[in-house]
């Protein structure tokens, strides 16, 4: 292996144009979802691994939507537009003006196949030091619509679609993946011959390994596991997708030392942190943005997104943590509770049947059951503040915006709309009357009413 060639800049061209039918979506199928990330997005992060120095994505589709997708998630990279949808050789034609100033190789990814490992990247590169084109295959389990490699000895001659192939070629289960390298500007001088007379009536990239071969280039294919390209282009693929990416997560999350006494009913997104000897309990759900550090506890059934856990909190079972809660050490977040945006300072405690948003709970304060926080008025959300070891009686409702001195107290069933100074009990609820003797009064009177009724 040559330093020089495998040092040549890169470039991935990510091809994103497709329509997707088979996913029966309005979704362009590059923005659909796996561990909660837009597959282009895991695509972006594959070919992150190549350090590229420059990033053209493929748009048709749902362009506007891709292209928004693409300058969320990867801002750096360049939308190039292809109208028509022509094919995969035409779609890669497409960033040869982006590309015209490029010195390097390019290597075409799809945004369909997201799970590419690094070690494959790298090993694509390592097979371009001796060959002008290397193409990425797998042996298929079934090789259904995927087009076919063939080979002699180490060299790629041909690839024939499926849809183009012989029956005798369809027995063949090397499989092409897609995912080709080469120099950029010879793979755009070879793409412009190709042509679009086949059964698909498309422009495929497919017919390069040919004509580069016909040119007196070297051409090779090297094999992965059939895992990394999966290609998803139907809701079954897609699931799929998902439990192997799931299955994948789970595992790095155990081999980090996290304890998962049911990994396979825990669901994580593509960015889960959990510190190690963190306990997560069956049945939790993480969306997108969660860190938990060491030694916290997630309890079952438990819903979070968007937050953080510190050490030695335990959260749930049945917790529901919304985007900005951010829960200190050993804070304790209990059954049926909600938080949303809300700092829950050290040791503080909301144990049951609350509502928390928008608010600051300090340092040992507790927040009886029910505890509500009435932080929106129809129109803005207003902020609730709790000082340092304060005392919230159960069925609290605290209007926002209202501030709860440290050390003060709320009698339970209060409707708090004033602010309470530190060290004060606020009671703010009707003053209790008993009438001796009228409850059995009236409990006789209305047996009475109800037997007269029936007669
Ligand atoms: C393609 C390959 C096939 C391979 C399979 C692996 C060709 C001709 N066939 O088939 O050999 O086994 O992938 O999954 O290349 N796209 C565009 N513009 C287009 C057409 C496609 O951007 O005009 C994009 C799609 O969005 C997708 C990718 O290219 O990301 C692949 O297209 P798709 O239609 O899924 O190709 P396959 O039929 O799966
Ligand atoms: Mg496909």
């Amino acid at each position: 292996m040559s330093d020089h060639v495998t040092q040549r800049p890169s470039a991935l061209i990510i091809l994103a144009a497709g329509a997707g039918k088979r996913m029966a979506s309005d979704l362009p199928k590059p923005l659909h979802l796996i561990g909660g990330a837009p597959m282009l997005a895991h695509a972006l992060a594959a070919g992150a691994a190549l350090e590229p120095a420059r990033i053209i994505v493929v748009t048709g589709h749902g362009a506007d939507q891709v292209e928004a997708a693409v300058a969320d998630i990867a801002p750096w990279a360049e939308c190039v537009r292809q109208d028509e949808q022509l094919g995969t050789g035409h779609a890669v034609l497409q960033a040869r003006a982006a590309l015209a100033d490029f010195d390097g190789d390019a290597f075409v990814l799809y945004a369909d196949t997201p799970f590419i490992s690094e070690a494959t990247l790298h090993a694509m590169q390592a097979a371009r030091a001796s060959h002008d084109l290397v193409a990425l295959g797998f042996h298929a389990a079934d090789p259904g619509r995927y087009g076919r490699m063939l080979m002699e000895d180490d060299r790629l001659v041909r690839i024939v679609e499926a849809k183009d192939a012989t029956p005798e070629q369809l027995a063949i289960t090397l499989c092409n993946s897609g995912l080709v390298v080469g120099d950029a500007a010879v793979l755009m001088r070879l793409l412009d011959k190709v042509g679009n007379n086949n059964a698909a009536g498309e422009y495929y990239l497919t017919d390069l390994p040919q004509l580069a071969a016909a040119d007196g280039l070297s051409v090779t294919a090297i094999l992965c596991p059939e895992a990394e390209t999966l290609g998803i282009n139907s809701r079954v693929q897609l699931a799929m997708a998902e439990a192997q990416f799931q299955a994948a997560k789970r595992r790095e999350m155990l081999d980090n030392g996290v304890t998962m006494p049911a990994p396979d009913t825990v669901h994580l997104a593509f960015d889960t942190h959990v510190g190690g000897d963190a306990v997560v309990e069956p049945y939790v759900v993480f969306g997108p943005g969660v860190t938990v550090e060491s030694g916290a506890v997630i309890r079952a059934f438990s819903h979070l997104e968007g937050c953080h856990v510190s050490t030695g909190c335990v959260v749930g079972p049945y917790a529901r943590l919304r985007p900005g809660a951010e829960l200190a050490n050993n804070a304790r977040v209990g059954n049926f509770v909600e938080v949303k945006n809300t700092q829950i300072g050290e040791g503080a405690k909301v144990p049951h049947l609350s509502y928390v948003g928008d608010a600051d709970i300090g340092a040992g304060a507790n927040l009886g059951a029910g505890t509500i926080t009435c932080n929106y008025d129809g129109v803005m959300k207003h902020r609730t503040i709790v000082g340092a070891r304060a005392f919230i009686g159960s069925n609290t409702m605290l209007v926002a915006p209202v501030n709860v001195g440290e050390e003060a107290l709320t009698a339970s069933g209060s409707v708090i709309t004033q602010d309470v100074p530190a060290g004060a009990l606020a009671v703010a609820r009707g003053k209790q009357v008993n009438k001796p003797g009228l409850a059995r009064k009236l409990m006789e009177r209305l047996r009475a009413i109800k037997a007269g009724k029936e007669q």
